[in-house]
Formats: C-alpha cells, structure tokens, sequence
C-alpha cells in the first residue's frame, strides 16, 4: 500500500466554519497573538488566555467535519494516509482518520503545568482558573504557544520522509517548524498543494497547486488518486 502525508492547516477547517489566522476575517486579525497565545501572555492574563481558548473551544463543539476531512478518511481504504495538522481541533478524528499528527497540539485536552506528561480531556467546552491536576497545578490549553517548542517535529520529520505522495492542505506555510517539513520531503515523491489563494512561487520540486477549497479539491483529488490505484 503506497504512504501519503498530508499536511493540513487551518485552511482545511474554514468550511467547518473555523477561522483560520492569516485570512481577512482571521483569528491574527482579531487578536494579537503575543496576548493571548504565547507563555507570556499566559503569565501577564491566563483568564484572557483561557476565555480565548474556550471561546474556540466551545466553537469546535458546535461544527463538523466538512467533506474535505471524510475524502481524507475514505483515502484509507487504498493508502496508508499519515496526517500532520497544524490543526488543533478534532474534525480528522471525528471524520474517522485513524493516523494523526497534532504538531501544535489539541484544543480539546488540558495540560499540567508542572508535569507535561499529565495530559487531560476536556469536558465540554470551558476550562477554569481553578481546575487543577493530579499534583495541584493549574491545568492549561495542550497547545503550543508561539516561543514554545514543537514537541513532535522530529516524528513528523520522519513521516514526511516516508512519503510517496505528499498532499498541503490549507496552510500559508508561514510558521516554522511546520512550515520547514516539505524540505525533508523526497525529491521523488508526488507532491500536491490544494489552497484557493495557492502561489506559484513554493520552492518546491515536483509540486502540483490545486486552486481550489478544500471542500472541492480534497474530494476531487482523493477520487483521481482511487481511481488511479484501481487501474
Ligand atoms: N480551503 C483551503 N484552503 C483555505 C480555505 C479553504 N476553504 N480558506 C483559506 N484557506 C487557506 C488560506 O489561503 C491560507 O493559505 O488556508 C491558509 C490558512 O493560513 P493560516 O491562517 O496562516 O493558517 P495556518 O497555515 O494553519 O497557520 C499555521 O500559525 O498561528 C499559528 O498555530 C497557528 O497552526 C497555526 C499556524
């Protein structure tokens, strides 16, 4: 069974109605992030921090997967489909995509902040000032903030190197570490960018751009790729 990677950004959750960062309606265009995604916004106003996080948090609950997400899990039944989101909402898991990646963690999960191990499920949508771990300490949003290292870069190094077909969905490839994965792509490996606003100027060797929403490239794409394995 040939391997895809794929990477997704926000740009793949749009149409779930999600906003994504760097598009005129933005979530960068509302808030700046050194005030409520970074360690020092955490420490200057964690209750800004936590009611920007319950705020998408209680968004998520509220959306679904859009047929971007359930091409992708239909693409299991012909290839090994490994996913790297920059995405920190759950919509792959709920369209049933079985390999996911979270480089900048989940929304959806608190973490310690004395023991990064202690990883927790969220009920619903808010968590509080108060809500404390198994040790005492404040519970805070499993994401990466800005000035915080990718924890699973390097996994994600190897799965990108790994690929036969690599498919990019709906980033800007702007934020590194993320950004930085398509180099450890190889050479030989089929690759495919699908982004309305897609421009031309990747340096990227061997890539096709897909100027289309996701919702339409993703399904399209899937069925050429099935299609194509069927012969
Ligand atoms: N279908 C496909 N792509 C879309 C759609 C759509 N319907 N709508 C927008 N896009 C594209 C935009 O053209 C843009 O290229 O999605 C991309 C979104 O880019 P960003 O908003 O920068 O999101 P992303 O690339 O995921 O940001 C990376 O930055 O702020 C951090 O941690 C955050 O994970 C995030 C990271």
């Amino acid at each position: 069974m040939k391997t895809i990677v794929v990477l997704t950004g926000a740009g793949i959750s749009a149409e779930s109605g999600i906003s994504t960062f760097r598009d005129d309606n933005g979530l960068w265009r509302q808030y700046r992030f050194e005030e409520v995604a970074s360690p020092e916004a955490w420490a200057r106003d964690p209750q800004l921090v936590m009611d920007f996080y319950n705020m998408r948090r209680k968004q998520l609950l509220e959306v679904s997967p859009n047929p971007a997400h359930y091409a992708l899990s239909e693409l299991e039944k012909k290839f090994r489909v490994r996913i790297i989101t920059q995405n920190v909402d759950d919509l792959h898991e709920r369209a049933g995509s079985t390999e996911i990646l979270h480089l900048h963690g989940e929304i959806r999960k608190a973490r310690s902040t004395v023991d990064e191990d202690l990883v927790y499920d969220i009920k619903g949508w808010e968590l509080k000032l108060g809500d404390l771990c198994e040790k005492g300490s404040q519970l805070r949003p499993h994401v990466v903030w800005f000035g915080e290292p990718v924890p699973h870069i390097m996994k994600a190094t190897g799965i990108i190197r790994s690929a036969e077909i690599i498919i990019v969905i709906g980033t800007s490839l702007k934020v590194y570490p993320a950004a930085g994965l398509l180099q450890y792509a190889p050479s030989s490996a089929v690759k495919y960018l699908i982004d309305p606003k897609a421009m031309p100027e990747y340096h990227v060797r061997n890539l096709h751009l897909i100027r289309e929403k996701a919702s339409v490239g993703v399904p399209d794409l899937v069925r050429e790729l099935s299609s194509e394995i069927a012969k």
